[in-house]
């Protein structure tokens, strides 16, 4: 495990100990990248994500009452409440961790008390997922503790559910499933409906991958969210008048969204549009993967920025500028916003010799344009979520 994997497992691990006098399990849940295929989840199409090096860690013990006790190690808060009582607080921290045991709860599976220290190096806002890995890594952890016998995939979807029903945010499935399903150095193809999924290698041989944070996540992030899901089955329901197999815009085609461009009006159609295009898109992205073409990788990636931010309209300003800044660099094979949109990263695939500029550069445009300081995390990719067994 790498060093700052290690520091920050000590980090939760030793504020537990210091906290509750005991020496507790550890276990681990990574961000996320996604590679290509974005608001395609929901939608029952394809995705492309990765797990990172950066994650969240859980220590925590089981209690013999029925007292549940979290402690935020970045935020230094506490917040206790008992079994019986899943309202939601003030804090809105505690929101997956609640909505973890409401669900688990709703399902039928019991539970005892448990004192938990958490924390990590995802960062928040910035489209790495770090709500998934947190729900995820609480399953898991309450899974190993409590015997409840649920397996991965199981774990995944009732993340799922925690985001759609105690959030309040409609997601699909790919953060829990990337978070959970991770693997050291791969990507997974994950097929949304089916949920068959198959890992490639990433050849980051003479490229990297660099998340540049806009650091900015503008309020309509979940509600635009929402509404996005929303004009999408709307969308389903008009071409499924027609074309009565379309249950979900799998089914459907760039063609048939044309076809129907009319019926659907301009704001329904270019969403269609824009998904039966992606789902494409990611296909063909991983053929091309798979030859080794990593040019031809990079373009279909501007492509998605294009549909996002001008068909989806999901990107904003910052990201924008991001993406616009690497057009003409030679170096960058390809850029896109990744994620729900409004606002956290953008994903660029660069040759390795020139990450340093292009670093360099980025930062001190955007200071210029935004004022603003631009983080840039170099992407490792490593193992979904697990116990961590420390020497
Ligand atoms: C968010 C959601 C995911 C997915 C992406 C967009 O990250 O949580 O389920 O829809 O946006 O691809």
């Amino acid at each position: 495990m790498i060093d700052n994997t290690c520091s920050n497992a000590d980090r939760v691990h030793d504020k537990f100990k210091e906290l509750f006098g005991e020496t507790p399990r550890l276990f681990r849940s990574p961000g996320r990248i996604n590679l290509i295929g974005e608001h395609t989840d929901y939608n029952q199409g394809f995705v492309l994500p990765a797990s990172l090096d950066k994650a969240v860690f859980f220590a925590i013990t089981p209690r013999t009452d029925n007292r549940v006790i979290l402690h935020a190690v970045d935020l230094d808060e506490t917040y206790e409440f008992t079994l019986d009582d899943f309202s939601k607080p003030e804090q809105t921290w505690t929101y997956y961790q609640l909505g973890v045991l409401d669900q688990l709860q709703k399902h039928g599976y019991q539970l005892g008390g448990f004192q938990t220290a958490f924390g990590g190096d995802i960062p928040l806002g910035a489209g790495m997922s770090s709500s998934a890995a947190l729900e995820c890594c609480l399953f898991f952890a309450l899974n190993e503790l409590f015997g409840l016998g649920l397996d991965r995939l199981t774990i995944v979807k009732l993340g799922q559910k925690v985001e759609n029903q105690y959030v309040g945010v409609q997601s699909g499935i790919m953060d829990q499933f990337a978070s959970v399903f991770g693997k050291e150095e791969s990507v997974i193809r994950l097929d949304c409906r089916s949920l068959e999924y198959e890992y490639f290698p990433f050849p980051m041989h003479e490229y990297l991958l660099v998340l540049c944070d806009t650091s900015v996540k503008h309020s309509l992030a979940s509600s635009e969210y929402n509404t996005r899901r929303q004009e999408c089955e709307k969308g389903v329901s008009i071409l499924q008048k027609y074309h009565p197999d379309v249950q979900s815009l799998r089914d459907a085609t760039p063609a048939m969204v044309e076809e129907h461009r009319e019926e659907l009006g301009p704001v329904v159609y270019r969403r269609c549009k824009y998904v039966t295009e992606e789902i494409e898109r990611v296909q063909v992205a991983c053929e091309l993967l798979l030859r080794g073409d990593l040019a031809g990788f990079g373009k279909k990636m501007y492509e998605t920025h294009e549909g996002l931010q001008h068909e989806y309209e999901v990107s904003c300003e910052e990201l924008d500028f991001l993406v616009d800044q690497t057009r003409d660099n030679p170096d960058v094979l390809g850029a896109r916003m990744m994620g729900g949109g409004f606002g956290g990263c953008t994903l660029n695939l660069i040759k390795n010799t020139a990450v340093d500029t292009f670093e360099k550069q980025m930062k001190a445009a955007y200071q210029q344009a935004f004022n603003i300081e631009l983080p840039c995390y170099r992407v490792r990719i490593m193992d979904g979520t697990a116990e961590v067994h420390r020497i």
